[in-house]
């Protein structure tokens, strides 16, 4: 089976229907990209991760990773694939640690990309082309606001890739930018 765009955003949509979740798997996808391009690694690659990393979320809530793994399993998707999503979890739904960079940057960056789509969405311009990182900074230490976001995730995330929160914000920002329009964060 080739590891294409096209799969995996048709495997997702096979067991995903919610278009919130969709557009969460979309911000995952582009900051993913925009990483890899920045670290000299396959865009392509590290995109499907961020597609496919959530696939279990809708169907399995309280089995998230494991039913992921098994899904992708079936599916013939590689191994590294799946240790990539499964790792997304760890501490959380999975006691697998992230290793590789790859791994490493989508633990990091899953919740963040929640907190920066508020942060956007209360905007007036509702748009993220000129987002600030001291504006999700703002946020961030306001535990009211996405108070589903686990920040001490995050955190954790950035030592692994040994990054400032800023930067870590900085990049995910980037990313998001570049499939703005997707994600309905282009502005009014
Ligand atoms: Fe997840
Ligand atoms: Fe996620």
């Amino acid at each position: 089976m080739d590891m294409n765009r096209e799969k995996a955003v048709e495997l997702f949509k096979e067991f995903n229907t919610s278009a919130s979740l969709y557009n969460h798997a979309l911000a995952v996808e582009a900051v993913m990209r925009h990483a890899a391009e920045e670290r000299g690694y396959d865009p392509d690659f590290w995109g499907v991760v961020g597609l496919l990393h959530d696939i279990d979320y809708e169907k399995y809530p309280d089995e998230h990773c494991l039913k992921a793994a098994e899904i992708l399993r079936e599916r013939k998707w590689s191994e590294d694939i799946i240790h990539a999503v499964v790792s997304h979890g760890w501490g959380i739904c999975s006691d697998v640690q992230p290793v590789h960079e790859m791994e490493k940057v989508l633990y990091a960056i899953d919740e963040l990309t929640g907190l920066i789509t508020a942060t956007v969405l209360v905007r007036p311009s509702k748009s993220i082309m000129d987002l600030k990182v001291k504006s999700v900074k703002k946020k961030w230490k306001d535990k009211r606001f996405s108070a589903g976001v686990d920040r001490s995730i995050i955190e954790k995330g950035a030592a692994l890739l040994h990054l400032e929160t800023g930067e870590l914000i900085a990049m995910t920002i980037a990313g998001m930018q570049k499939a703005a329009p997707e994600l309905g964060l282009a502005g009014e």
